[in-house]
């Protein structure tokens, strides 16, 4: 089966990583891809990812049998919707189910139908209704764009003057089209985990839960980043989180899209709070978690493209899927500047050093000179190892290999899971993730 994988990140080379390891694969091709995945298949960057029917264009050049779509960019523009229109197998919803990322007001509406727990909020299209709400409330303060903002359109902070700033910059155009509308919620308390599901056909099979560090340093502080490491399993959540997950949120939320007439094939990233009322939905996403899937996709023993095909023709009934009892810490180095204004074109050292650690490239670009940073996410480090230890370890290590100019990444990832293994752990509901 030729494959051809949209995205050129850490979680695309994952996912191209995870595919080339399918006896069933032919020819890899990425758009943009990047160099990791240069290294494993063909990359294509004179295409626009984005664009519909450019998308086809190549698939029908280049033979491609399955389309696997990384960020939500393709999707929200219809790409699936193309490709399905000529036949062309993808694992990634319509443009009109993955509304439930690309409209925050949207998600809240599905949540309100199918009575998913999530914090209150309101949708606000102008200045004075949305400072008039904040003034009413108060805080901490959230404050989102409703539209895709690449993980940065959201406030959380307990300064009335900054959250009515940031709904100003939102609908004074910073997000662009994004931020219309603004959407103002209560503020949930607790600890986050992201559970994803495989969704076809009604069906939803989940991954393993995984834990996302947001914030841009250690211990919560700092701004919202796209994600600056993640781990899996997270062990610190109630043992029927998955199955609550599961019956409360992912079937509810299917079947009021399918009452409305939407289909979704694709992964369905739901991200909760685990509050004391009880889990919170906090957000959806139509696609695979980065850096998530950087931390999931190691653990997979299933064959990743079999059950992609498979999901694509909406045939995922009856299966389960198969992961390593190991863990994986995904250690994120970003650039400096990240995620404001990252600097661009310094040069990388050290990939070749690195032995105990997957390297899943983000941001990086081949220059005559040699590897450079090229996006705020430059590269991930992946510890996979027997227990969370040794996992961070070889992450870290492989972190202190691999050297750019201003380089930074936080040193606390899945530094909780170590405590709980050395305090013996217990059942306990809340712990670790970026909380205020
Ligand atoms: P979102 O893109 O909606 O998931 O928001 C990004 C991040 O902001 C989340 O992962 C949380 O860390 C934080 N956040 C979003 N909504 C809330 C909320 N209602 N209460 C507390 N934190 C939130
Ligand atoms: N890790 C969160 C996201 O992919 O949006």
């Amino acid at each position: 089966m030729n494959v051809l994988v949209l995205g050129g990140g850490g979680r695309e080379h994952a996912i191209g990583w995870k595919l080339a390891q399918s006896p069933l694969l032919g020819q890899l091709v990425s758009c943009p891809g990047n160099p990791g995945l240069a290294d494993i298949g063909d990359v294509v960057t004179d295409v626009d990812a984005n664009d519909p029917q450019s998308v086809v264009r190549l698939c029908q050049d280049r033979s491609i049998d399955l389309v696997v779509v990384g960020p939500e960019g393709p999707l929200a523009a219809g790409v699936a919707d193309a490709l399905r229109s000529v036949n062309i197998s993808v694992f990634g919803p319509n443009s009109d189910a993955a509304r439930i990322e690309s409209s925050k007001s949207f998600a809240k509406e599905i949540m309100a139908s199918a009575r998913v727990p999530t914090a209150k909020s309101g949708e606000y299209f102008d200045r004075e209704s949305a400072v008039a709400r904040l003034e009413e409330m108060d805080g901490p303060y959230v404050v989102k764009a409703d539209g895709l903002a690449a993980g940065k359109g959201v406030l959380v902070t307990k300064s009335l003057e900054q959250a009515v700033t940031w709904a100003e910059e939102c609908l004074g155009g910073r997000f662009g089209a994004a931020g219309e509308s603004v959407v103002i919620e209560d503020f949930l308390d607790g600890a986050e985990v992201s559970v994803i599901y495989m969704c076809a056909g009604g069906e939803a099979l989940p991954l393993p839960p995984a834990r996302d560090y947001k914030r841009l340093y250690d211990n919560g502080e700092g701004p919202n980043t796209g994600g600056m490491g993640s781990y899996s399993p997270v062990t610190d959540i109630p043992e029927s989180l998955v199955e609550w997950t599961t019956a409360n949120v992912t079937i509810p939320v299917l079947n009021e899209l399918t009452r409305r007439g939407i289909a979704y094939t694709g992964f369905l990233y739901i991200g909760l709070m685990l509050t004391d009322d009880g889990p919170q939905v906090l957000e959806f996403n139509c696609r695979l978690g980065d850096p998530e899937a950087q931390a999931i996709l190691p653990r997979m023993e299933s064959d990743f493209l079999e059950v992609l095909a498979a999901g694509a023709k909406d045939e995922l009934a009856g299966r389960t899927l198969e992961w390593s009892p190991k863990v994986a810490v995904d250690v994120v180095l970003a650039a400096p500047g990240y995620p404001r204004s990252p600097d661009v074109g310094m040069a990388i050292i050290g990939l070749d050093k690195v032995s105990e650690a997957l390297v899943f490239h983000a941001g990086t670009t081949n220059m005559p000179t040699g590897l450079v940073t090229a996006g705020g996410r430059v590269v991930n480090v992946v510890g996979v190892c027997n227990t969370f230890v040794e996992a961070r370890e070889a992450a870290y290590a492989a972190a202190d290999l691999i050297q750019f100019r201003g380089v930074q990444f936080r040193t606390d990832i899945a530094a909780v899971e170590v405590v709980r293994s050395e305090t013996g752990g217990g059942d306990s509901e809340i712990g670790g993730g970026d909380t205020e």
